[in-house]
């Protein structure tokens, strides 16, 4: 028996070993860092990821191998690199690597970002894509984001009737983003519009992404997650299921509408109803909440934060503020407030927008793709089931592709210029490929939208005692980018 036993585990032995010895005769993985044992490179990483994972590209290479606890990543920081993993290899890159978090919520398998890229995800992303982003869809519901843009005005107005007191621009339209995206999804509010009460649905929704955006260890050592040692998901748990009870309070009451009234109101909410009506659809009220969710989740503090990113390069460029308030009011003037339909007369204010994003990409390192099977990426080997990241952050910034890249210089994009649609790999700040952003249509209006607003109603300055020179724009690296010191100007 002894003998018996002893011959199985040389062979199983030799097996392994040939295995082994095979793969690395046959592979060639992107250099990296070596990292200490057990927690790899995370102490090197830091704080600001985006930023270290740039340092490391410049030393080791375009394509990088990394270990952080133990989880290998590779890391993507070129356009070259970038157009491999989302153009070239899109499919075999085309699901997710999913954070411990975001299994916190209720029906997490049936969420549109965070699932694998089969028909599932597919038929999501088509309703989505036929039924909400699409211009005629978006045009039907402007004038309810309208609304939403003149409230903005309004209670920044109020506000600012008691001279000199600042506003703080990431909280307003961070509230006004809610509203925009519930008044496409619901035709509703989802936020008071003087940003006084009902604030439960805005603070969820911001809890929910400064949870999701801690670092996690059940996400470096997978083995231990089920200890959620630091509490990230005991303590996000009760936000998403108190969203989930407000979206079904919308849901009963729409339905009720439904019965009474065969109108519909051409909303994103009627054609999910629509489609839980349909047999075999895959769509029920179970199903459409995780998605509704997602929508507010990654359309909100994107928008936002872009908006907030874009009027703090304006107050550090006052030339260029100058520019794009001259542009408005010659454009539109002040008798009417910006319209979605405005847009395409502004190229400047669109210019400073694109220049926004290349240097302040909301998502920096996008979502993280995983490899569906081993795929061989300039010579390299990327194993399959690894979870691969794309610094769009860096991509960016790279002065191979950029003439002086850390400026703020809406100008360049006046001309011909590369496109963020995803198909110039210099510029992605909305991804490329299947898992690209599904919202670029309503966040570049929505953006637009909000900062064309405010630019045509104030002039603003920054506090006293604060300087272009002197503001602080140090980023806050999460879920998104945020700034990490709130932007606060006087509007007059
Ligand atoms: C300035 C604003 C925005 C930026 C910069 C942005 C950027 C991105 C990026 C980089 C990705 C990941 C792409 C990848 O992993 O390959 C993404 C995914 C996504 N975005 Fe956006 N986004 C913005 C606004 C929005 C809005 C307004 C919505 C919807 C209301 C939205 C919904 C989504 C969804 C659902 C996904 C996941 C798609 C999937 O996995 O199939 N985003 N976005």
């Amino acid at each position: 028996m002894g003998l018996y036993l002893l011959l199985f585990g040389i062979t199983l032995f030799w097996f392994f070993f040939k295995t082994y010895l095979h793969r690395s005769q046959t592979t060639k993985l992107p250099p990296g860092p070596t990292g200490l044992p057990i927690v790899g490179s995370l102490l090197q990483i830091g704080p600001q990821v985006h930023e270290s994972l740039a340092k490391l590209a410049k030393l080791h290479g375009p394509l990088i191998t990394l270990r952080l606890g133990s989880i290998t990543t590779r890391v993507a920081s070129s356009p070259e690199t970038a157009k491999e993993i989302l153009q070239k290899h899109d499919q075999n890159f085309s699901d997710r690597h999913v954070p411990d978090v975001i299994t916190a919520q209720p029906n997490p398998e049936a969420t549109l970002g965070w699932v694998p890229g089969d028909h599932r995800w597919r038929n999501r992303r088509r309703i989505c894509s036929t039924q909400m982003f699409t211009t005629h869809k978006l045009d039907s519901l402007q004038h309810l984001r309208h609304q939403k843009a003149q409230e903005l005005v309004l209670h920044i107005k109020k506000h600012c009737s008691s001279d000199g007191v600042p506003v703080d621009i990431g909280r307003v339209v961070f509230a006004t983003t809610l509203n925009l995206i519930s008044n496409t999804i619901f035709s509703i509010d989802m936020v008071d519009p003087e940003f006084e009460s009902a604030q439960e649905f805005k603070d969820l929704v911001w809890r929910i992404m400064e949870d999701a955006g801690k670092p996690n260890l059940s996400d470096y050592f997978p083995v231990i997650k089920w200890l959620d040692l630091q509490g990230v998901k005991r303590h996000i748990r009760p936000s998403y299921r108190r969203l989930h009870e407000i979206f079904d309070e919308v849901i009963d009451k729409r339905l009720k509408d439904r019965v009474l009234d065969s109108s519909r109101s051409g909303d994103f909410l009627d054609a999910l109803l629509d489609q839980c009506e349909e047999d075999g659809s895959g769509f029920n009220r179970q199903t459409i909440k995780p998605l509704i969710l997602d929508l507010f989740i990654a359309g909100s503090d994107t928008s936002a934060i872009t908006t907030e990113w874009a009027m703090a390069e304006l107050l550090r460029n006052p030339h260029t503020m100058q520019k794009a308030r001259n542009e408005i009011m010659q454009k539109i003037g002040t008798n009417r407030l910006v319209k979605e339909s405005d847009i395409d007369q502004l190229p400047y204010l669109q210019a400073v927008l694109k220049e926004t994003i290349r240097l302040h990409p909301a998502a920096p390192l996008m979502l993280p793709h995983k490899a569906r099977n081993d795929a061989e990426l300039l010579g390299f080997t990327i194993p399959k089931g690894t979870q691969v990241f794309v610094n769009a952050w860096s991509i960016g910034r790279d002065p191979k592709y950029w003439e002086n890249p850390l400026g703020f210089l809406p100008e360049r994009f006046l001309g011909p210029s590369p496109d963020y649609k995803g198909r110039d790999f210099e510029y992605v700040p909305f991804g490329s490929g299947r898992r690209m952003c599904p919202g670029l249509p309503l966040a570049i209006r929505m953006v637009h939208l909000m900062l064309a607003s405010i630019i045509q109603a104030f002039s603003w300055r920054l506090p006293d005692g604060t300087t272009p020179e002197s503001l602080d724009m140090q980023e806050q690296f999460g879920v998104t980018l945020k700034k990490a010191v709130p932007l606060c100007a006087i509007p007059s």
